[in-house]
């Protein structure tokens, strides 16, 4: 997290799930004092940890909700996520492991799972990991048995990923790779939701990516896929096998040579 930042925590409405001092030790994160302005608010509203950027309030707060009809109509659609789970080679995902290098918002990881997968998360930030760790809890209450199943199967792990990945055993069928890359300004809430994250993660040390990739790709056992910008060069320059585009991103496969015995 980049030093120039502030972050205060707060509850409006006390409902927070674990006690504000408590989140505060955890993340290193000072209580709000109303007369020290911030550029982030992190927050507990009806129940939800969420995330407001203070300079712009058109963004609206972040929490992560996989109960939402969005995420249901997305999982259904034939475009975004079955381009997913194509450069994933999922049709049906049980007893597939996957690793979701960078979870960020969980979104992706909660597609592999939805589809059957077992999904390791990991996210290094420590507020995304906060707002996945209650997203995840909610999930688990959900009145929908598909979104408690799904979360039943995603396991969320606070680390970076290039030094995490090859302590996973047995060694992923998949790696799932999305770094944050530069967004436009677009209007599309989503988007926003990104920029939002990116400003936040700003300064936060790159997202390690050569690494990251050299690591995913000695580690997968089957393939390694990474999301990108749909005219963006291949992450690290390196080439993949093929490449699924979609409408604005597009996403590499790396398909990973069976081992001899
Ligand atoms: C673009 S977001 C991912 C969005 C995600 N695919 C989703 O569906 O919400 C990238 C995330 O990866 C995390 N990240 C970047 N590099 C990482 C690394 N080396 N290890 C763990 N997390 C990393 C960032 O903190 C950020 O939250």
């Amino acid at each position: 997290m980049s030093s120039s930042l502030s972050i205060r925590l707060a509850d409006p409405d006390a409902s927070a799930y674990i006690p504000l001092p408590e989140l505060s030790a955890r993340l290193g994160i000072p209580l709000y004092d109303p007369g020290e302005p911030c550029d982030f608010l992190l927050f507990y509203q009806q129940g939800s940890l969420c995330l407001r950027q203070m300079s712009d309030t058109t963004v609206g707060a972040v929490r992560v909700d996989f109960d939402n009809e969005a995420l249901y109509y997305r999982q259904r659609r034939q475009t975004q996520p079955e381009a997913l789970l194509k450069a994933a080679g999922i049709k049906n995902g049980q007893g597939i492991h996957a690793v979701d290098a960078t979870a960020g918002l969980g979104l992706d990881a909660f597609l592999l799972a939805s589809a059957g997968c077992q999904v390791t998360l990991f996210e290094r930030s420590p507020i995304l990991h906060a707002l996945l760790e209650d997203g995840l809890r909610r999930a688990l209450q959900s009145a929908e048995e598909r979104v408690r199943d799904a979360a039943m199967r995603m396991h969320l792990v606070q680390a970076d990923s290039v030094d995490a990945i090859a302590s996973v055993t047995p060694a992923p069928e998949l790696i799932y790779l999305d770094p944050m890359f530069p967004e436009r300004r677009k209007s599309a809430k989503v988007k926003k939701h990104m920029l939002l994250l990116q400003q936040l993660l700003h300064g936060q040390g790159g997202d390690r990516e050569t690494e990251l990739l050299a690591v995913a790709l000695a580690s997968a056992h089957k393939r390694v896929v990474v999301k990108r910008p749909r005219l963006a060069e291949p992450l690290a320059g390196r080439r993949p096998s093929h490449q699924l585009e979609g409408k604005s991103s597009r996403f590499d496969v790396y398909v990973v040579p069976a081992s001899t015995p």
